[in-house]
């Protein structure tokens, strides 16, 4: 079953036909919100909200692990995760759909793997390609069959926020190779590699990057409010579409 993640902006899914909700539990505690069960395009799926009802929950206090084991239990096959994210790149001004196809780690004191219990052996899961590649490909091509574009590729450095970043740190992270900047990407991503979860994320740029673009000097909320509100509707058109042709089996 096709299991989306919903970012900031994105608490709840149009476009799905919801069935029932369940509060879930994990030996890992609970996860943000209650699971939502229901369809999408008629074909089964279900929902977590990441920050949980309210956004309750800001990024470096997301109980991670209990959200990958909850969608894990729940049946989930697949994971498309949606994220806000700063622009680096020239290619990604706000507004822009990112299909990223690799991650660097900048989090710390997270909560990042399921191998760190004396009862499970660790296992140093292949990270090399950090977002499913066939998920990746569907994606894509559920953004191109709606008419939206997308780009393909893109790095996503994960921050630790809540703050964002100074100027200097995104030049630095634009150094490193750092195209789209995040707090949530990880250690989700890493989580559902360890759980041989599928993962691709879904991105959309609210603002330029610190020192970036109309950055230069603030980043403004007013305009990240206004680049989600206007976005999220051709986010929830390539999920539809997406799920219209999902299959577990490629
Ligand atoms: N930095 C980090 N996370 C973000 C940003 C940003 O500029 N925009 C949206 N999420």
């Amino acid at each position: 079953m096709l299991a989306v993640i919903g970012g900031s902006g994105v608490a709840g899914l149009d476009i799905m036909k919801v069935v029932r909700r369940e509060v879930a539990r994990t030996p890992y505690g609970a996860p943000s919100g209650p699971l939502v069960f229901g369809q999408i395009s008629q074909k089964p799926a279900l929902f977590l909200a990441r920050h949980g009802p309210g956004h309750i929950h800001p990024p470096h206090c997301v109980n991670y692990r209990a959200n990958l084991q909850a969608l894990k239990n729940g049946g989930a096959s697949a994971i498309i995760a949606i994220a806000v994210v700063g622009g680096i790149a020239d290619n990604a001004p706000p507004g822009t759909i990112v299909i990223p196809d690799q991650i660097i780690d900048y989090t710390h004191g997270r909560e990042h793997t399921f191998f760190d219990g004396a009862d499970r052996r660790v296992e140093h899961v292949d990270f090399t390609l950090p977002y499913d590649e066939s998920l990746r490909a569907q994606l894509l091509g559920a953004a191109q069959a709606c008419g939206r574009r997308a780009l393909a590729a893109g790095v996503y450095a994960a921050t630790q926020g809540p703050r964002l970043e100074t100027a200097a740190e995104i030049n630095r992270i634009a150094g490193d190779g750092g195209t789209l900047v995040g707090m949530t990407g990880m250690p989700e991503a890493a989580l559902a590699r360890e759980l041989a979860l599928p993962y691709a994320h879904l991105c959309v740029v609210s603002n330029w990057a610190a020192g970036r673009g109309d950055s230069v000097n603030k980043i403004s909320h007013e305009d990240i409010f206004a680049t989600i509100e206007s976005s999220v509707a051709d986010v929830l058109k390539i999920i539809e579409q997406f799920a219209t042709t999902y299959s577990s089996d490629v």
